[in-house]
């Protein structure tokens, strides 16, 4: 059947990853709640790539100050669900091996990774519009996926900007070389082309969990590619840190727009690539806080069309690995 959203209330408050904890902030009994609805006063936009959204000063201006704020909330209260230790902490909760809400929540290696993500990446998207007094803010894109991508931006290495950060490996031949292990392309048909159904793409059900090959292949791949590779694994190598690393949200943005790309993309026998149509995964239901400080929940049918219910698209970007027939 279709998971319920977890209590936060509930979450194991005692458990630690690497030392630190992971449970998200714990509610009150006044903490608002409500369910996810689409919100037409936010502005539709496109979310693009790092390229194209760092050309425009004003953009990368608003991008660092929204972090630093986001920040300096860790600093100012701990507990505000809206700061940077609590974003990791959302990531941590979900991906701690059946710790925090208990095995059914665990969001890597089955078919919730992707929409799970995209709620996640939403409701981010949500606290750095809000903190940086703009409504339609949408975050950049890390593509990745194509050669001249394979880098860390510089915007990113400026130890004196809230993009930074220490615990990096920031030698681009390393993401290089695991990208490319082959040829140039070969990991994006692994991970998009050639996983023409659901199963293989999505990953199996909770339970026969199976992770899809775009989780397996690429995401990975940056994943350890960035993580630093000396014991221990920290930060964008461990995803219990992974979220404190400003690169994790342009990371899974891509992984995000590879979604869309694949659900417009035909199989080899010409008939479309599908998502789950099961309520197991439609109606699977997460929570999260919001940039209010409320408690929403999603379902997964609310992530299937995000332009219409989240409010985003993404740029039209040049795909090197996609055959021109699609
Ligand atoms: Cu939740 Cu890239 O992992």
């Amino acid at each position: 059947g279709a998971l319920s959203a977890p209590d936060l209330a509930s979450c194991q408050f005692s458990l630690r990853v690497g030392g630190q904890p992971c449970c998200l902030q714990k509610p009150t009994s006044t903490t608002p709640r409500y369910a996810f609805q689409a919100n037409t006063s936010i502005p539709q936009g496109v979310r693009q790539s790092y390229q194209t959204a760092f050309s425009n000063s004003a953009y990368v201006r608003k991008y660092t100050e929204a972090y630093r704020k986001m920040k300096a909330l860790d600093g100012d209260d701990p507990n505000d669900p809206r700061g940077m230790e609590q974003q990791r902490r959302v990531h941590c909760a979900y991906c701690s091996g059946g710790g925090a809400y208990g095995s059914n929540y665990e969001m890597h290696g089955n078919w919730f990774f992707l929409p799970w993500h995209r709620m996640m990446l939403y409701l981010h998207e949500r606290i750095l519009a809000n903190l940086a007094g703009d409504p339609g803010f949408k975050i950049p894109f890390w593509n990745w996926d194509t050669s001249r991508g394979r880098e860390i931006p510089r915007e990113f290495r400026d130890r004196t900007t809230a993009l930074h950060n220490s615990r990096r490996n920031t030698d681009d031949n390393d993401l290089r070389d695991r990208m490319e292990k082959g040829t140039t392309n070969r990991i994006m048909e692994v991970s998009v082309l050639e996983a023409e159904t659901m199963d293989m793409f999505l990953g199996g059900p909770i339970g026969n969990g199976r992770p899809g090959a775009l989780e397996y292949s690429s995401h990975g791949a940056v994943h350890m590619a960035v993580g630093e590779q000396n014991n221990p694994f920290q930060d964008m190598g461990n995803l219990g840190f992974a979220a404190r690393d400003t690169l994790f949200y342009g990371h899974h943005a891509n992984i995000d727009r590879l979604w869309s790309v694949w659900t417009g993309l035909l199989r080899t026998d010409g008939r479309p690539r599908r998502n789950p149509t099961s309520a197991a995964w439609l109606n699977s239901a997460f929570a999260f806080y919001d940039e209010r400080k409320s408690i929403v929940s999603m379902r997964v049918s609310d992530t299937v069309d995000p332009a219409k219910s989240l409010r985003y698209s993404y740029e039209n970007v040049k795909m090197e690995w996609l055959p021109s027939n699609n």
